[in-house]
């Protein structure tokens, strides 16, 4: 027979015990109140999390008919991401008053999206190519406005430029070279009222290089292996997003699930984004995750 102590602490612990039993019913039941909602509205949600963002798309490739097909269909499926295209017939606007008739076709028709700008290729081998013939390749595609496409009422004309090969360590002289060509583009009268001037370091820039009058800035363009190593110092720079634009290829094709997460992520550092999984000619033709990274786009 249990003294009546023992049978008192019995009591107590089967107390306990209970106690113990409704905590841990009532917080898995908790738990689940808080989780299964979560669960249901999260995977939604992620989308949200880009910030609004344009293409910057290379165009490289010669002109054939069919060549840009896939950018056509792009274009036609998605009217509501806006493109910023670069045209480069020949390394820049080649050696003639304008472009071949291929060319003049297929960007009469590009030009004829309301959600496309065409900017011009020019390269200035970091601030060394002489200088009046990068204000001859400006007047050059300055010059494509007069000329009319002849499937439709499109023009060629131009909305800016792109300067490939611009220096990112400051010295006074790459500073007034920069300057100038800036310039040029402001004065250019055949380009559209937009006037659009981007530069294309690669890397991050001496900030007194970083002209007001350069409207975007691709401040990375290397490798997704590159990307990552170099992410943590990247999106801890202060800068302004709508300014600055990546220019990521070489994506693993495999085993790259979520590329609409990658995508909002760098949304986050740059307003101007293009991501390609070609490891080679990336510019020259269209990698197999293009359709899926326009489709991905914050807008
Ligand atoms: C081009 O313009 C002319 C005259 O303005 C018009 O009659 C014609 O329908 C236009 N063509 C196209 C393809 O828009
Ligand atoms: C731009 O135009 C201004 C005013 O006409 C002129 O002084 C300047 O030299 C021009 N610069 C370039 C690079 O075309
Ligand atoms: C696209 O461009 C149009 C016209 O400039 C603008 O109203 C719209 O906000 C832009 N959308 C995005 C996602 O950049």
């Amino acid at each position: 027979m249990e003294a009546p102590r023992d049978i008192l602490r019995r009591k107590k612990r089967v107390r306990q015990r209970k106690l113990i039993i409704v905590a841990v019913v009532t917080t898995l039941a908790i738990l689940l109140a808080v989780i299964i909602p979560l669960a249901v509205i999260l995977p939604k949600d992620r989308q949200s999390k880009g910030l609004s963002s344009i293409v910057l798309l290379p165009l490289y490739s010669y002109a054939e008919p069919e060549a840009w097909k896939p950018l056509f269909e792009v274009l036609d499926a998605h009217a509501d991401v806006n493109f910023t295209i670069i045209v480069n017939p020949f390394n820049g606007p080649g050696l003639t008053q304008y472009p071949e008739n291929n060319f003049v076709t297929e960007i009469g028709k590009l030009n004829a999206y309301e959600n496309v700008r065409l900017v011009g290729y020019v390269r200035t081998t970091w601030a060394t190519r002489d200088l009046s013939t990068v204000l001859a390749d400006i007047s050059t595609y300055s010059g494509w406005s007069a000329l009319e496409s002849f499937d439709d009422n499109s023009t060629i004309a131009l909305a800016g430029i792109f300067f490939d090969e611009t220096p990112s360590i400051y010295s006074p002289e790459a500073a007034a070279y920069l300057g100038t060509i800036n310039q040029a583009v402001k004065n250019a009268s055949g380009l559209l009222p937009e006037k659009l001037i981007i530069h294309n370091p690669g890397t991050t820039i001496d900030p007194r290089l970083d002209d007001l009058s350069t409207d975007i800035t691709v401040i990375f363009e290397s490798s997704y292996q590159d990307y990552r190593e170099r992410e943590a110092i990247l999106s801890s720079l202060p800068k302004d997003r709508l300014r600055c634009s990546y220019i990521i290829h070489s994506l693993p094709s495999k085993g790259f699930r979520d590329l609409g997460k990658f995508v909002d992520s760098i949304s986050v550092q740059a307003g101007a984004l293009f991501v390609t999984d070609l490891d080679e000619r990336y510019y020259k033709s269209f990698g197999s995750n293009w359709e899926t990274f326009v489709s991905v786009m914050p807008t």
